[in-house]
């Protein structure tokens, strides 16, 4: 069962320069244990747009299976997830932008807002990321690091699929990336919303080595 993590840190929203731009949305937190496994950021369901405009996440995770294996200090995790396509002038609607985005753990909630705002500490400029041709995602440098010797060691074993070869997950890249999706693989905990978007642009760029 999914728990709410301990405590957030920091809140980091940067706009990625897609055509439409992507928003993405960084947490660094702290567990109370070692051992808490797939952090995941989980908005908030809204059958009306909220009066603040901010959008709301859960932060959960899974603890680990007994404390008495896990080490009793508090240890950081991360998580991440990318708003797709965002219009953020009007994200609830027209004319309804997107104010911020604010994120909920077990003892503490942490808020980014995106506009200025009257009496408000928390003016954010946007950190731009480009995602330009010559920052084109390439197989050996950025994707191949994402699979871990035992995601390739257990695929061989069970698919004989090698995710450690370029040809192989350039031949089976559409079924790779349904399978990250839908976070059925890796089979342990789905990865970081940022690296399935990377899977992803690096796929719809032509799949460069
Ligand atoms: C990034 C890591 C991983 C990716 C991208 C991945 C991808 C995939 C894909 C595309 C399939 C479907 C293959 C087919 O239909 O022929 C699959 C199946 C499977 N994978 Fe993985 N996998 C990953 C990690 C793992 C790990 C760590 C395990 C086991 C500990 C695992 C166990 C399995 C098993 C048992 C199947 C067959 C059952 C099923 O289709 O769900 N995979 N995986």
């Amino acid at each position: 069962m999914n728990q709410r993590i301990y405590a957030i840190d920091a809140v980091t929203l940067s706009l990625q320069e897609t055509q439409p731009p992507n928003l993405l949305i960084q947490v660094d937190a702290r567990a109370i244990s070692s051992g808490w496994r797939a952090p995941t950021l989980t908005a908030h369901h809204y059958r009306l747009p909220p009066k603040d405009g901010i959008l709301a996440y859960d932060l959960t995770g899974t603890p680990p299976d007994s404390f008495a294996t896990s080490l009793p200090v508090l240890t950081r995790v991360s998580a991440d997830t990318v708003l797709k396509a965002v219009d953020l002038a009007n994200f609830w609607g027209p004319d309804q932008p997107l104010a911020g985005v604010c994120c909920h753990a077990q003892s503490n909630t942490k808020q980014m807002l995106l506009q200025p705002r009257i009496g408000s500490p928390e003016i954010l400029e946007l950190p731009k990321l480009t995602l330009s041709e010559d920052i084109r995602p390439q197989y050996a440098r950025d994707i191949r690091p994402l699979f871990r010797p035992y995601d390739i060691a257990m695929m061989i074993m069970v698919r004989d699929l090698d995710l450690g070869s370029y040809e192989a997950v350039c031949q089976y890249g559409e079924l790779i990336l349904a399978r990250l999706k839908d976070g059925t693989m890796p089979s342990d905990g789905p990865w970081p919303a940022s690296d399935i978007a990377l899977f992803e642009h690096w796929l719809a760029q032509g799949k460069a080595p």
